[in-house]
């Protein structure tokens, strides 16, 4: 089976839904097609300001809703990535073959970097994709399910790949991006123009996986839309009620064409309305499991230190291999 990599920031107490509609719901239906690697990337997450004790009930949180989810760590390893130390091992061997142009292009960068301020702006910021690509390469991964925000990051991965093999020896896979056009974008609910995200503005816009229904609710009902009242998908004419329907399809796995035949001639405050109940259905199980698996964290620690093993053991080859390559001793 191919192998699969993706990862997710323990940046926040909850996932929001563009985590799990870009991401969450391809990983959990990709386990039985490939063999599956996810991480928790706490490395990552400190590159913004950040509160350690915070950084680590999220870590547990995030891997607990992943779980909740239908993640299952017989089909998949499930790891946390600090404690792997070859992502940062690599890390430091990709950082020397990295342009420094390379990495100021970087889309995400340039916009974190504006937002937070040059003063709060810090190197690992800068260097972040390369540690991106350091997890991706270590496990010889084929294939990375990720929303469309990360296209960028993974192409600066094949490109480090095919360098480091042509400079020092064939040793990486060059992995592919998997990105699922209909849902790799979910957009503000009240900005429609812009993806939804945690460090949006405006609270109003964002759903939260482990927010109470009625706060949920409240939110969808108040999802900016337009004034033609038509229920009809056209993403650049109708972005807001685009976007509902966009959600509303992946939730209820239903095509939109569907969707649009039953709110025919319906107000939009009845789409929002069922759109409401289906999230609601979808996140609640997934709020209660979580839950259930924080009371426990002895045990979900267990889980965790053995997606850890089985990482490292994976990672080894590669990080040995690699190390012979760039000529750094290794143990015989
Ligand atoms: P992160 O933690 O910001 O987001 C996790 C995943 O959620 C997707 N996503 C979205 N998808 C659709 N619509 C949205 N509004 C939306 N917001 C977020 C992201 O595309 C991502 O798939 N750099 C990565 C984490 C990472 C990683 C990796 C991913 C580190 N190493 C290796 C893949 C492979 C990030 O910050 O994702």
């Amino acid at each position: 089976k191919p192998i699969l990599f993706s990862g997710m920031q323990p940046s926040a107490d909850s996932l929001h839904l563009g985590n799990y509609v870009g991401a969450l719901t391809n990983w959990v239906a990709m386990q039985d097609d490939f063999d599956p690697i996810y991480c928790v990337v706490n490395q990552h997450a400190i590159t913004v300001p950040y509160d350690p004790a915070e950084l680590l009930t999220r870590t547990r949180t995030t891997a607990a809703q992943f779980l909740a989810a239908g993640i299952d760590v017989e089909r998949s390893a499930l790891f946390v990535q600090s404690d792997v130390a070859a992502h940062a091992e690599l890390n430091w061997v990709l950082g020397s073959i990295t342009g420094y142009g390379e990495a100021a292009r970087m889309t995400q960068f340039k916009d974190k970097s504006q937002r937070h301020g040059t003063e709060a702006t810090n190197v690992g910021l800068f260097t972040y994709p390369i540690l991106m690509a350091a997890d991706i390469l270590l496990y010889r991964t084929q294939v990375v399910p990720v929303g469309e925000d990360q296209r960028q990051h993974i192409e600066l991965a094949r490109t480090l790949a095919e360098r480091f093999n042509s400079r020092f020896g064939e040793t990486f896979v060059v992995p592919e991006a998997h990105i699922v056009a209909e849902s790799a974008k979910v957009y503000d609910l009240q900005n429609p123009g812009a993806k939804m995200s945690k460090s949006a503005e405006s609270d109003a816009g964002l759903l939260r996986v482990l927010d109470d229904p009625k706060v949920t609710a409240k939110k969808i009902m108040r999802a900016v839309t337009d004034a033609d009242g038509e229920i009809r998908f056209d993403r650049a004419a109708k972005p807001g009620v685009s976007n509902l329907l966009t959600i509303y399809s992946v939730l209820a796995n239903r095509p939109i064409a569907d969707l649009e035949a039953e709110y025919a001639g319906r107000g939009y405050g009845e789409l929002k309305k069922g759109l409401a109940e289906v999230v609601t259905e979808v996140f609640t199980p997934i709020r209660e499991r979580t839950n259930e698996l924080l009371g426990d964290p002895a045990e979900l620690d267990r889980l965790l230190a053995r997606g850890a093993d089985r990482a490292r053991e994976r990672a080894e080859p590669t990080i040995t291999a690699v190390y012979e390559r760039v000529g750094f001793p290794c143990p015989a």
